[in-house]
């Protein structure tokens, strides 16, 4: 008896994930939402409205211009995607008009590309837009979605209902049963609101977006920055391999953010491991945007195998000084990516003097950087070294910092 109750403890993984092998890394991919939202208007707009022609053309843009390349794999329709009611049988049915020959045809050409499919729908009995949700329908949603051959669920926590909690549980279950593995992207932990439970939602979902939308606009990325440097439950810790946050899309590419702002964005939703979904119309990306996008050494970053989500170390919030500094910890062990962020609107550069252990960083033997926008080295460093610069604002001083070796310390 005791013998296994020892051996059934050290069987037990200490925090229980949802263990469907997919999500090791932060997924990447894009989506449709922000960039096209629900525009269903085929006829007067037919370049731009949710439909086939959309999401096969962005398949191959995805496909032949790199992105696939990268890592980014998903290819993930959002909302509007669907006719307004179910067919007579109760199973899901796409809009007719919109999607000519069925969804299966769409997700063939996706494959076929070489890209993963993505869907959307939602635990209550309509979607945010009014489109039929997955409530009472379940079973029958997981085995259409794994017919048609989706490999990913956004699962929306709109018109939630009173047992929304189980909702989410009910259809993760369901998604496993089909057998095929689709990665489980949900809204669980913004419908939790305060009484939020990581531990739970790690345990039901690949990716969980747990703040309000972003939209084109500074504002709405700087808020997201802020409320991930709050980490407010400890959510960063709770994420690693098969579980992540998801600060929502990127915007990068689009109307409103400057280019640096967008470096800011994509920098620091590396160092967060949130999953990177372009939602950009990437048939006329300004080649700016796609560069940045393709970054290998931010991609590294997001995809380090040691999978330990960055977090805020400090923060400077006063009235002439905002200013905060990230750390995540790098593979192969002792490397980190340090970002430095100047979250002040104001038109001043700010002078960061900071010391390698002032900035978290802890190796004897002290550190070089390579800031990877400019590809500027730094260094070397010891601990009590100081690296000193100037950031404009909004701006984000991305860099990978490396321990120095034994036989670099003789020269140093
Ligand atoms: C919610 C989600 C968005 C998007 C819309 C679609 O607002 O948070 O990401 O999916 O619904 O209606």
């Amino acid at each position: 008896m005791m013998w296994s109750v020892i051996i059934l403890c050290v069987l037990l993984p200490l925090s229980i994930g949802l263990d469907n092998g997919l999500a090791r890394t932060p997924p990447m991919g894009w989506m449709s939402w922000e960039r096209f939202r629900c525009n269903t208007d085929c006829k007067n707009d037919p370049h731009n409205c949710i439909g086939a022609n959309l999401l096969m053309q962005m398949a191959d843009r995805m496909a032949e211009d790199g992105y696939l390349e990268a890592g980014y794999e998903y290819l993930s329709v959002d909302d509007c995607w669907m006719a307004k009611e179910r067919s007579q049988m109760g199973t899901l049915v796409t809009d007719p008009e919109r999607f000519p020959n069925g969804m299966k045809a769409v997700i063939d050409y996706v494959h076929s590309r070489g890209l993963k499919f993505g869907i959307y729908g939602s635990v209550g009995n309509k979607t945010c837009k009014g489109y039929p949700g997955n409530k009472y329908h379940m079973a029958r949603d997981a085995a259409t979605y794994a017919e048609w051959g989706v490999d990913m669920l956004k699962f929306d926590c709109c018109n939630p209902g009173p047992n929304f909690v189980t909702g989410f549980e009910q259809m993760g279950n369901y998604l496993n049963k089909t057998g095929r593995p689709i990665l489980y992207n949900c809204a669980l932990a913004i419908c939790m609101g305060p009484k939020v439970d990581y531990n739970l939602v790690k345990k039901y979902c690949n990716t969980w977006r747990n703040y309000e939308d972003v939209e084109d606009n500074w504002k709405y990325v700087f808020n997201i920055i802020e409320f991930y440097g709050k980490n407010d439950k400890n959510f960063l810790e709770i994420a690693g391999p098969g579980g992540w946050n998801d600060a929502d899309q990127l915007i990068v590419g689009d109307f409103s953010l400057s280019a640096a702002q967008q470096q800011t964005q994509i920098g620091l939703w590396a160092i967060m491991a949130s999953p990177l979904f372009m939602s950009v119309d990437l048939r006329n990306i300004v080649p700016t945007a796609k560069q940045l996008l393709l970054n290998k050494e931010v991609l590294a970053i997001h995809q380090d195998s040691l999978g330990i989500a960055g977090r805020r170390i400090w923060n400077i919030d006063d009235h002439a000084v905002k200013l905060e500094s990230w750390l995540r910890p790098l593979s192969p062990k002792g490397r980190y990516a340090v970002g430095i962020f100047n979250k002040n609107v104001g038109g001043l550069l700010q002078t960061v003097n900071r010391t390698m252990s002032q900035l978290g960083l802890t190796d004897e033997n002290g550190y070089t950087m390579k800031e990877i926008f400019t590809g500027i080295s730094y260094g070397p460093y010891k601990l009590s070294d100081s690296l000193v610069i100037r950031i404009p604002p909004t701006n984000l001083f991305l860099a990978v910092a490396t321990p120095v070796t034994e036989k670099e310390l003789i020269v140093f």
